[in-house]
């Protein structure tokens, strides 16, 4: 069986090319701060792609860089300044914070209104009710991708293996929502899954948001079922000049010819996540200033 390959740089290419027309109508340029607490090499990299995105297609950009010593309060105080900043629509922290930070506390601190992550409780019970608010950028942005290849998830059965607040809960819910994009039945699935591979390889589609590299292979995953990998893994690789290389949460090599579309990785999810968060942050600013921006 020939396996598509699900690739994330076009689609991100064509969310930029669309945010960049928009722009030319805008009342302002939409800003974005973002918060990267200590000294995470993986954090700093993501951070740095933020960037260049924001530079890319226009948008105004802050990014705090402070220290694994920073005080909560001191944080708390930052996101207060950014939530009265005129100039900031969207506001990120970056995860993980240091140990010791209160994530919660610190999510909460951010003003529903420029939660562009969509990690505010406000934001989340608005997915649950499935009301209008901002949506995770990871699980939007699969969304997006499956839409974009003509992938429809409508009445099919999808497999999450992942329970976490960023990807695997949001997207679950977003999947089973009566929507273009959704209207799947979706099966959330974590460590306490009963024979997990029984379950995934039943599935028409395959989620893995798990952190472990190549977890999941032919073995969980039927012939001809969708595969979404979310992983983004380092390992060793000691035939590379790095010594290290990216591996997903899904054995790709021993997928292809068995699964009919797969997101490869690095270049799969990973470039959806930052096209949804200065989608998100259009979104912030349309709000802010009372403007019909198309979204
Ligand atoms: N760390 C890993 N993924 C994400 C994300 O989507 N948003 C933030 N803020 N931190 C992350």
């Amino acid at each position: 069986m020939e396996t598509l390959r699900l690739k994330g740089i076009p689609v991100r290419d064509a969310v930029f090319s669309e945010l960049k027309n928009r722009m030319k109508t805008a009342p302002r340029r939409p800003g974005l701060a973002v918060l990267l607490v200590g000294d995470d090499a993986a954090s700093a990299v993501y951070v740095s792609h933020k960037e260049k995105g924001c530079d890319e297609v226009g948008f105004h950009h802050v990014t705090h860089r402070l220290p694994a010593t920073t005080s909560q309060d001191d944080v708390l105080a930052l996101i207060d300044e950014l939530n009265n900043d005129e100039a900031i629509d969207g506001i990120l922290v970056q995860l993980p914070l240091p140990k010791g930070m209160d994530q919660d506390k610190v999510l909460l601190s951010v003003s529903p209104e420029k939660d562009v992550d969509g990690f505010h409780p406000v934001n989340l019970g608005r997915l649950v009710a499935g009301n209008p608010g901002f949506v995770p950028c990871t699980p939007k942005g699969i969304l997006r991708m499956l839409s974009h290849y003509g992938i429809s998830m409508s009445g099919k059965s999808v497999a999450v293996v992942g329970r976490s607040v960023i990807v695997g809960r949001p997207l679950s819910l977003l999947l089973s929502l009566k929507s273009e994009e959704g209207n799947a039945t979706v099966t959330m699935c974590h460590s306490g899954t009963r024979d997990l591979a029984a379950v995934t390889k039943a599935a028409d589609v395959v989620v893995a948001a798990i952190g472990v590299p190549r977890m999941i292979g032919p073995e969980g995953v039927g012939e001809g079922a969708v595969v979404v990998d979310v992983g983004i893994n380092r390992i060793d690789a000691p035939e590379r000049k790095s010594g290290t290389r990216l591996v997903g949460d899904v054995d790709f090599e021993a997928l292809v010819g068995h699964a009919s579309a797969m997101t490869p990785v690095p270049g799969g999810v990973g470039p959806m996540t930052i096209a949804m968060l200065l989608e998100n942050t259009w979104e912030a600013m349309c709000r802010a200033e009372n403007f019909d921006g198309g979204v």
